[in-house]
């Protein structure tokens, strides 16, 4: 088998990221972060492209260097052509449609839900694949999905969110309690320190595999604005058991999805990521599964379950040996299936 190198670009959110992959080893993955949304509690889509373009040749340069690779050395280029923010993905994808034009080497489109899915199969010493089939739960800032994957491009959503996604559910909650964006780590750095039982949030009742997290949201809201009248310093005195409260409602509602997806299916190897699987809650708990149910669980090394472009690249590599390439006329979509 001939090496295939392949240059992986996101740019689907508030990240620019760039990655290098031998094969299924990454050699690189740089990623830069946009800062400037925080002071305005989310990200402004204007501003994230704008951001985009400013950082994406240093970025692929970096990811190129790093990896000690020379353009002409490259197989294809992959880039991520939605779900995302039109804006942010029209700099990804037209970088990649000039590249890939110019080294006069295949062009590769990537959904970026389905490499948060293969990022688990990016060669990396310490970890696991998982086999087919398997269950994959996808839950970020943009969305919260459960997957039922049978191979590596046949996958079939099975549960997903109708309104907020996970990621939102974390950020939304910590704005109420006036923690900065995105709320979601800091939550989870005060839930540790907390009492999961002190505060008792009810559960939505969706039926099936599906999630709903606004009315959770709202619950939070009319919690915390009835408390302040009682005692203004409520949050301040109690911070540490209303984040832990709110994990572990959130991480029930995540688990009671699960096991009924289990059930449902008779799957029991369960891979997760998304920028909400770095949640420290949702990793204990999904590892005590193991021996609780007998699951195979999979959390995909740190760097490659936030955004990244090595798992765009991983993707790619697949997409490269089935030879599933586009031409440059391949438009980004804003919302797409698999
Ligand atoms: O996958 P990601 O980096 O970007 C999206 O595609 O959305 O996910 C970002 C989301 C944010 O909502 C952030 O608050 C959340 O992941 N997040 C966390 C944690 N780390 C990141 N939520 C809870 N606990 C964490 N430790
Ligand atoms: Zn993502």
């Amino acid at each position: 088998n001939p090496e295939v190198f392949i240059l992986a670009i996101e740019s689907s959110c508030d990240d620019t990221a760039a990655a290098i992959l031998q094969n299924d080893k990454v050699l690189s993955n740089v990623v830069a972060n946009q800062l400037i949304h925080a002071q305005y509690g989310g990200v402004v889509p204007e501003l994230a492209s704008r951001a985009h373009q400013q950082n994406i040749v240093p970025v692929i340069d970096a990811a190129l260097r790093k990896a000690n690779i020379q353009k002409e050395q490259l197989s294809a280029i992959a880039f991520t052509q939605g779900p995302g923010l039109m804006g942010s993905l029209l700099v990804g994808s037209s970088f990649a449609k000039s590249l890939a034009l110019a080294l006069k080497i295949p062009l590769i489109a990537v959904n970026h839900m389905h490499a948060h899915i293969l990022a688990h199969f990016i060669d990396e010493e310490g970890f696991d694949k998982p086999t087919f089939p398997f269950l994959a739960l996808t839950i970020s800032g943009g969305h919260t999905q459960i997957v039922k994957v049978n191979d590596f491009f046949d996958l079939t959503i099975i549960g997903e969110t109708t309104d907020d996604a996970v990621g939102e559910a974390f950020d939304k909650s910590a704005k109420i309690l006036g923690l900065p964006y995105p709320g979601g780590p800091l939550v989870d750095k005060y839930a540790q320190l907390g009492n999961p039982k002190a505060f008792v949030f009810t559960k939505p009742k969706v039926p099936g595999l599906d999630f709903s997290f606004s009315g959770l949201k709202t619950a939070i809201l009319y919690f915390i604005q009835k408390k302040k009248l009682e005692n203004p310093n409520f949050i301040e005195e109690n911070l540490n058991d209303i984040c832990a409260s709110i994990q572990f409602t959130i991480i029930e509602i995540l688990m009671d999805k699960l096991k009924l997806a289990v059930k449902e299916t008779g799957i029991k190897q369960i891979a997760i990521g998304g920028g909400v699987s770095a949640n420290s809650g949702i990793r204990k708990t999904l590892k005590e599964t193991e021996n609780k149910y007998g699951w195979k669980t999979f959390i995909p090394k740190f760097e490659y379950t936030t955004d990244n472009a090595a798992m765009i690249g991983i993707v790619g590599y697949q997409k490269f040996l089935t030879e599933i390439f586009e031409t440059s006329s391949v438009v980004s979509k804003a919302r797409i299936q698999f």
